[in-house]
């Protein structure tokens, strides 16, 4: 409503609220190298194309008199509530695509109640995104020594995240033709390593500071995040240093997931990374029926990769998650318009999820099944 009185008066939004053309949008702003690096994916670009395919294949069956005229949205996730089931992904090297990167990301969540998840790579340390407030958890890399794990771990929960997602699929780099072509890594760059720069752990290990001999410390970095060997069986390790729930991202097996769920973790990111670590990989929406099916009741879902509309939130919930999180668009609106951006395009995807859930004829998405869908 307030999108359209403002056009009353002649005040059209910043820019678009349509995914395809916010990428487009974007684009356009933005240097090759980091849009290209951002809107890739591995290989052929396949599971990109796939987890959006998968969307398509599944229709909602909209009913009706259900007294969906209100609504009530809002949900708690491992003990952190948001006003709908949603959360910003972790992305990070936010500082390629804004100067504030993170920061302006993490003002317009906090605007909104929305929780972000920090990236271990992210641009700005996480003290400093913390000081921003907000609902947030701590993304991890799993890095090789367990002290600059367990410092990360301290600091993130000294910081006040809440929660830890692990990310398991991304041990080391995919094969990615679109930053091959220009030659550009952004950690290379010294984008991505604020939080292993100003720690005392990692800078522990190294002769000369960072700030001394910015190459050593790279090279220190790449050795203590890519082809990081981790097994089921070192779980443990991150329990004994973190207390709180604990979410493994990037699983896609129901094996997997009940691997997870033996282990004792609270959840499960189903998620092949937005299509960017295994080209031809299984879209991340067919993946999560099984996984449902295998331990829905034994811990908290949440998916990612392809998540672009308030339909899309609502077939992943119909799937079996309990909430999503949201990758690649607000990136680009970050690109677009900064902190401002990101705000637009955030409550415009939470305004699309509430409309769209009311003329599916849902008061709360707690009614979303399997039966609400129909698969074509
Ligand atoms: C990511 N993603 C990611 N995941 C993670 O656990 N840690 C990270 O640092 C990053 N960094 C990152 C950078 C960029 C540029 C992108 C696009 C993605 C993956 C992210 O959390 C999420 O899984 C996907 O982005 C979801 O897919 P969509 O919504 O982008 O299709």
């Amino acid at each position: 409503n307030e999108i359209y009185l403002q056009g009353l008066a002649d005040q059209v939004p910043p820019f678009t609220t349509d995914a395809t053309r916010l990428a487009a949008a974007a684009e356009a702003v933005m240097e090759p190298g980091p849009f290209g690096y951002v809107a890739g994916g591995a290989g052929s670009g396949d599971t990109v194309r796939a987890n959006r395919a998968a969307f398509e294949r599944w229709r909602i069956v909209p009913r009706m008199l259900t007294g969906a005229t209100t609504r009530d949205l809002s949900t708690t996730v491992l003990g952190t509530a948001m006003p709908a089931p949603v959360l910003l992904a972790p992305v990070g090297v936010q500082g390629i695509v804004h100067p504030e990167g993170e920061l302006a990301v993490a003002r317009a969540a906090a605007a909104l109640d929305v929780p972000i998840v920090l990236s271990t790579a992210s641009s700005y340390p996480l003290e400093d995104v913390a000081a921003v407030g907000g609902p947030r958890w701590f993304q991890l890399y799993w890095p090789n020594e367990p002290e600059v794990c367990a410092s990360l771990l301290r600091r993130a929960k000294a910081a006040g995240y809440t929660a830890l997602v692990v990310t398991l699929d991304t041990w080391t780099l995919a094969w990615r033709p679109r930053d091959l072509d220009h030659a550009y890594l952004p950690f290379l760059r010294a984008s991505g390593v604020a939080n292993a720069f100003t720690d005392p752990a990692f800078r522990a290990g190294l002769e000369k500071s960072p700030e001394e001999d910015q190459a050593m410390a790279i090279l220190r970095w790449v050795s203590l995040f890519t082809g990081t060997d981790k097994r089921w069986d070192q779980l443990p390790f991150l329990r004994e240093h973190w207390d709180g729930p604990i979410v493994l991202k990037g699983i896609q097996h129901p094996d997997d997931a009940r691997r997870a769920a033996d282990a004792g973790m609270d959840g499960i990111i189903v998620s092949n990374h937005g299509g960017r670590q295994v080209d031809g990989a299984l879209a991340a929406l067919d993946a999560l029926p099984e996984i449902a099916t295998a331990v829905g009741d034994r811990l908290e879902i949440l998916f990612d990769s392809g998540i672009r509309t308030g339909a899309d939130v609502i077939k992943a919930l119909a799937l079996g998650a309990k909430a999503v999180l949201l990758g690649r668009p607000y990136i680009y609106a970050l690109a677009l318009a900064g902190e401002q951006g990101v705000r637009h395009t955030l409550r415009s995807l939470l305004a699309d999820l509430d409309l769209t859930l009311a003329l599916s004829g849902h008061q709360t998405p707690a009614t979303l099944t399997p039966n609400t869908l129909h698969r074509t």
